[in-house]
């Protein structure tokens, strides 16, 4: 097909700008160094700024903060019925323009957050091993403010200036230290990325307590250019609701060709296929639940997106002068069936590129 060879020539000209944005600030204090007990959150961790400006939401979060117009940017994964993701606060967004300033989502109330609307979890997996906790699934992204056609970006709390994306991004949760049982203690989780976008997500938070680079690389964002599928291998179906334990995921890249085991790094510029395809590690002990019972929060949802993909027009307006990572897709790599070696993989910019993206991976 003809379509890759003018993808990858587009890609190469946006791996040209992302490279020359992709510096590194040193004013800031690094999100990822800043450590807060949940009840000990300052109004903002990220008080002082950047190049990319002030950090745009806070992290002291209550009732008072609840409502559809919150700022609140502390993120909580404690479990099926009871996590956020980050999305825009502007109706009609991409990742690739709001990664800087996105606010926590919940599905669930009590964080002070906004609420997800009814409907919009349209699938969900939630998988605990012994290195990380994987939110993953399916989402009607217009209800928390994408435009329908988005195929979105990974987000994570480190970015090309360190103070994160969103910036000064707070994630907690009662699923560690690991065997907690007291719902109501949070703790902070340091490492932990989140790709949303083509109408499916995955938060992944890694167990704070394992600092090995191994398990740090398992939420590590330099593979954020394919998806949802390699980052975050599993099981995920539409329409099903499941609490599961699992085996780790391979670390992303690792395979094994010929008996032998190899590390692929993803390439920063170029056109490039990934020489593997992800395996879906082992879960065990699922317990399936009816999405009335999990989400009651009572929330209407918004008049959906009226795009469908197909009437998308790629403007060549993207967010990605913003930072290196803007509009990588989480979406278009997440095609399960398709097997990844035969394809180009298009890099970068998806907010551009979501719409020919899509029609690569179908071909
Ligand atoms: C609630 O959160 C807001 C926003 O961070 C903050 O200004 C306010 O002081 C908080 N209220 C209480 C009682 O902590
Ligand atoms: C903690 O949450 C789990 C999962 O939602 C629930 O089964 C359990 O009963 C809760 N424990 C307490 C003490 O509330
Ligand atoms: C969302 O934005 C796109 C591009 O600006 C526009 O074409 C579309 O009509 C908008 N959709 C809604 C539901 O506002
Ligand atoms: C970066 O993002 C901010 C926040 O949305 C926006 O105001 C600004 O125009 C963007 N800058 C560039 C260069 O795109």
């Amino acid at each position: 097909m003809s379509a890759p060879v003018a993808l990858s020539i587009v890609f190469a000209a946006a791996a040209a700008i992302s490279g020359a944005n992709a510096q590194t600030s040193t004013s800031v204090a690094p999100l990822a160094d800043q450590t807060y007990a949940y009840s000990a959150l300052p109004y903002q961790v990220e008080p002082y700024g950047g190049e990319r400006g002030n950090q745009v939401g806070y992290n002291k979060c209550n009732s008072t903060t609840e409502n559809q117009e919150s700022y609140c940017q502390t993120l909580i994964a404690n479990g099926i019925d009871d996590f956020c993701l980050w999305s825009s606060p502007n109706s009609n967004d991409t990742i690739g323009t709001s990664e800087a300033y996105e606010v926590a989502w919940c599905a669930a109330k009590g964080h002070g957050t906004r609420i997800m609307p009814d409907g919009t979890l349209l699938g969900v997996q939630h998988i605990t091993t012994p290195d990380y906790v994987m939110i993953v699934g399916y989402i009607d992204q217009t209800q928390v403010n994408l435009a329908a056609d988005d195929y979105g970006g990974e987000l994570d709390p480190h970015g090309a200036d360190l103070m994160g994306n969103p910036m000064g991004g707070m994630v907690y949760s009662n699923q560690y230290p690991s065997g907690n049982t007291d719902n109501s203690t949070l703790t902070q989780v340091i490492e932990w990325k989140q790709f949303i976008g083509g109408n499916q997500f995955c938060l992944m938070i890694c167990d704070p307590s394992k600092t090995s680079s191994t398990n740090v690389g398992l939420c590590n964002n330099v593979y954020d250019e394919v998806g949802i599928t390699y980052n975050c291998p599993n099981s995920a179906q539409k329409g099903v609701y499941e609490v599961c334990d699992g085996d780790s995921m391979t670390p992303i890249g690792q395979y094994v060709s010929n008996g032998v085991t190899t590390t692929w790094t993803q390439p920063w510029s170029g056109t490039w296929t990934v020489p593997y395809t992800p395996t879906v590690p082992a879960s065990s002990n699922c317990r399936t639940y009816a999405s009335t019972d999990l989400y009651k929060a009572d929330v209407t949802p918004t008049a959906s997106g009226s795009g469908s993909a197909a009437g998308a027009s790629a403007t060549g307006k993207s967010g990605a002068s913003n930072s290196s990572k803007s509009g990588s897709s989480a979406g278009a790599s997440a095609t399960g069936s398709s097997s990844s070696a035969s394809h180009v993989i298009v890099s970068g910019f998806a907010t551009v590129l979501g719409v020919a993206a899509a029609v690569a991976f179908l071909a």
